[in-house]
């Protein structure tokens, strides 16, 4: 028996007049004889011949889209256009059919034709077998393959740090209880509300929203960590850029200020995307050619100047551009977007929250390129921040990309005692819950910085794709939560 081939290795060509075999899943057939397979190795089908007057009737029925195969044969120089190879079939194996007839129950749903994402997202268990999701995800896994390379590289521990938690490290109170206590019954304690001591973990928990206090806890023995999981939010915000259950990336160091916490995340993401580039070269091709298509359907006003490889190369080549959140509000202000009142929120002064449509107006109109802001107003970020000497504003630090808004949010943090345990007194936040963080500022604390990058806001980037329910296996969003 001929062991089995990659089809991403046969079509390297080393194979030309061998006997090989691959296995795959039918994309097409044509005119009884041209098959093509895909196995996901690569964005590129293998051709393979088979003979319809040799080959046995009942096995050509079976060869539908969808269907699982094995194929064993002589590679070959392709005499058609299209491919450079192709397999002269003298053995074929069916695995599993697929039902092509789409007016039977349970056919195949992915029949040669373009499907529209939104019609892909419902079947999202069968998506990955399209050329746009296989090439989304394999990109996907470089770029994941490529942060633990960056940091690896850099000597961090990847630290795991729990999903289970009991603190609320946003502070944003929007997060997942969990909890074993009966719904309907649930104990109470003497003032009436739920009693979370008789509760699995005998208080009360959550998913994790971000494992930045955990992390801070290794960097503060290990120097450099990083942490790479699943992280959960329940926000009710049914926009493209948000997911209830997504993966961050977050990095802590001691002795970094936030100027080091720019240069490092400025190097890791050129990094990673020039890796995927270097590495899903073919895919992120396909994925640019796409959007070119798609393009052409729109006004020419409305089209895009640079392509997604243009644009990846643009933040390849460029500085990224570094201004204080007080500038960014100026600049705003001042802009003729502002005075003609087409933000749907209008900058009115000093203190407002960013939001999106003003964040992608600072990079795509105003900057052109990514943008760093620093320096926000303290009311509008995290407690753990580090304070300035303004007492206005503190040392953070959100990176912005062109399509995406903010990618990244990160800061120098507070690492003086005093003053951690004013702002959270301040704040609300009951000391006693973190007691265990407040000992890194108790034992031998230090400046340090870290910072956040939403894993799947990355691969929108990289892959040009618009909506990130289409960049994660699964996408959990109010009011979905298939497969
Ligand atoms: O800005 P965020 O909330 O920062 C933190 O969680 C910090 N603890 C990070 C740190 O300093 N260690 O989130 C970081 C990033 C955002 O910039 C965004 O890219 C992504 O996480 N993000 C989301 N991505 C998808 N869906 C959501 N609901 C997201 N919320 C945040
Ligand atoms: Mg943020």
């Amino acid at each position: 028996m001929t062991t089995r081939t990659k089809i991403k290795e046969v079509l390297k060509g080393a194979f030309i007049n061998q006997t090989i075999n691959v296995k795959g899943w039918v994309r097409t057939f044509r005119n009884n004889s041209f098959i093509a397979i895909n196995d996901g190795s690569c964005i590129n089908n293998i051709q393979a011949v088979v003979n319809f007057e040799t080959t046995n009737p009942e096995t050509l029925k079976r060869i539908t889209p969808g269907a699982c195969v094995g194929v064993t044969g002589t590679l070959v120089p392709s005499q058609g256009k299209g491919q450079t190879v192709e397999i002269i079939v003298s053995e074929i194996e069916i695995y599993g059919d697929a039902e092509s007839d789409v007016t039977k129950p349970n056919s195949y749903p992915l029949q040669p034709k373009a499907h529209s994402l939104e019609f892909l997202r419902e079947i999202a268990h069968l998506r990955f077998r399209t050329n746009t999701f296989g090439a989304v995800f394999r990109v996907r896994h470089t770029l994941a393959y490529a942060i633990h390379k960056f940091f690896n590289d850099k000597g961090f521990v990847y630290l795991h740090t729990p999903i289970i938690t009991s603190s609320d490290a946003e502070g944003a109170g929007e997060m997942f209880r969990v909890s074993t206590l009966d719904l309907k019954n649930p104990p109470l304690n003497e003032q009436g509300d739920i009693d979370y001591k008789q509760d699995f973990f005998g208080k009360a928990t959550n998913l994790t929203v971000s494992g930045q206090l955990e992390g801070e806890l290794g960097a503060m023995a290990f120097s450099d960590v990083y942490t790479f999981g699943p992280t959960f939010r329940a926000e009710n915000s049914n926009t493209t850029r948000h997911l209830a259950e997504f993966w961050m990336i977050e990095p802590e160091m001691a002795f970094f200020d936030l100027n080091d916490n720019m240069a490092l995340a400025e190097e890791m993401l050129k990094y990673v995307i020039n890796y995927a580039l270097e590495k899903n070269k073919e895919d992120i091709e396909f994925l640019s050619q796409r959007l070119i298509d798609e393009e052409k359907q729109k006004p020419q006003t409305e089209r895009s100047e640079l392509s997604l490889l243009e644009k990846l190369n643009f933040c390849l080549s460029n500085e990224f551009a570094k201004i204080t959140y007080t500038e960014a509000i100026e600049i705003l202000k001042e802009s003729n977007h502002n005075k003609k009142k087409k933000f749907q929120y209008l900058i009115e002064g000093w203190g407002a929250d960013l939001q999106s449509e003003h964040e992608r107006y600072l990079v795509e109109k105003h900057f052109k390129k990514p943008v760093i802001l620093t320096d926000y107003p303290k009311d509008i970020k995290a407690f753990y921040m580090r304070q300035n000497d303004d007492g206005k504003t503190v040392r953070a630090m959100d990176i912005l990309f062109p399509g995406i808004g903010e990618i990244i949010g990160g800061s120098q943090r507070e690492e003086r005692l005093e003053k951690l345990e004013t702002r959270m007194a301040e704040m609300h936040i009951p000391a006693e819950d973190l007691n265990w963080y407040l000992d890194t500022r108790r034992f031998g604390a230090c400046p340090h910085s870290g910072f956040g990058l939403g894993f799947e806001r990355l691969v929108l980037f990289v892959t040009g794709m618009t909506n990130i329910r289409d960049v994660i296996a699964f996408p959990r969003t109010p009011n979905n939560c298939e497969f």
